[in-house]
């Protein structure tokens, strides 16, 4: 039975942080409203020479370092991101050329905030199915592109950075001790456009836009469709609470990941928490909490990990695999 298994990972973050005290006359805000409604401490922000494209390629030769490959031993690139460098070519396919990849096959895929969740299962099918042996994953975002630096009520949410995992399809027993993707669930529901979209695009305004969210109304709902999800997957696997070693939450906001692990029944110590330091950065906070926790030397191989995301659509989704 083929597995996908996770070989390596890597992340990137621009070189500019921006605390909360950086808002400070730009809008009307402080670090003790900030810190009390997100648990966000700062955030990273990329410069005019970093973009979706080269942070997602930092990530991915990271990545490749950690698990000791090349780009050579690598036959599809799924990039996760809501901000592309440009409409199309797909920035997936910009890395591949920048990796000196003439092989294989890359494409986008747009899920807002559970881009990387939607972006592994994907992966995981084409290499259970064969049509790929080694697969790059990566979520990059630059949302200070997109973002209205005029609104409070968002700007101080979002940051940049990029991470990436390289999964292989692997042959195991079949037994629940096999490392690797073991269950996921995804879900969208197009009724709540209004509550977070941004306000352009190619074929409407011809603009790239910018993001609008009601945040109120995401918070409302965050929570339940989390623990719908992640539910689905302890049925579909047969694992529960108990059995996680780690619990990596999109990194939107620090009530809403306690309320959800609260829900679920996981403790609060097997939860992963990054969005102290980098805010919310959509596609890239799954792997970049990842990146933390394997690289403090928490999540470890064998472990068994659940990720989970919300974000504009809606869309949402969890996968639960043995690092
Ligand atoms: N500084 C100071 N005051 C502010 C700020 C700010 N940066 N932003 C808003 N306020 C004010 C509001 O104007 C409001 O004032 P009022 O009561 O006078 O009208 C007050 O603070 C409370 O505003 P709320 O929106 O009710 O605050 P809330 O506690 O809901 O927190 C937040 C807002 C942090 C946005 C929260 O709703 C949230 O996290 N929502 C979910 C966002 C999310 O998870 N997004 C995930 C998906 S993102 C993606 O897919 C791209």
């Amino acid at each position: 039975m083929i597995r996908s298994v996770v070989r390596g990972i890597g992340t990137a973050l621009p070189a500019r942080v921006m605390k909360n005290t950086d808002f400070e006359g730009i809008v009307e805000t402080s670090d003790e409203w900030i810190t009390q409604r997100t648990g966000i401490r700062q955030r990273y922000i990329a410069n005019e020479s970093e973009t979706t494209v080269s942070l997602g390629e930092a990530a991915a030769r990271k990545a490749l370092d950690n698990a000791g490959l090349t780009p050579a031993d690598i036959d599809l690139i799924v990039l996760a991101t809501s901000t592309p460098n440009n409409t199309f070519p797909a920035s997936a396919v910009e890395i591949q050329q920048r990796l000196g990849m003439l092989h294989g096959f890359a494409f986008d895929m747009q899920a807002v905030c559970s881009g990387f969740v939607y972006a592994v299962v994907t992966a995981d099918l084409y290499l259970r199915g064969g049509q790929a042996k080694r697969a790059l994953v990566i979520g990059a975002e630059t949302f200070s592109r997109i973002v209205d630096w005029t609104d409070r009520t968002t700007s101080v949410l979002f940051g940049d950075g990029a991470g990436a995992i390289i999964l292989e399809a692997a042959e195991g027993e079949g037994t629940r001790d096999d490392r690797g993707i073991i269950a996921s669930s995804l879900r969208s529901d197009g009724s709540h456009r209004e509550k977070l979209y941004v306000d352009g695009g190619p074929s409407t305004t011809g603009t790239v836009g910018k993001l609008r969210m009601e945040g109120r109304e995401v918070f409302k709902h965050a929570v339940g469709m989390i623990t719908d999800v992640v539910e689905d997957v302890f049925v579909k696997s047969g694992l529960g609470p108990d059995d996680l070693d780690w619990f990596v939450p999109h990194q939107a906001n620090k009530r809403i990941i306690d309320a959800s692990a609260k829900k679920l029944g996981i403790d609060e110590n097997k939860v992963v928490i990054t969005v102290n330091l980098h805010g919310n950065t959509s596609a890239a906070s799954v792997p970049l909490a990842l990146g933390e926790a394997v690289g403090d030397g928490r999540i470890k191989k064998g472990d068994v990990v659940m990720l989970e995301a919300m974000g504009g659509g809606f869309t949402w989704g969890a996968v639960l695999l043995r690092w």
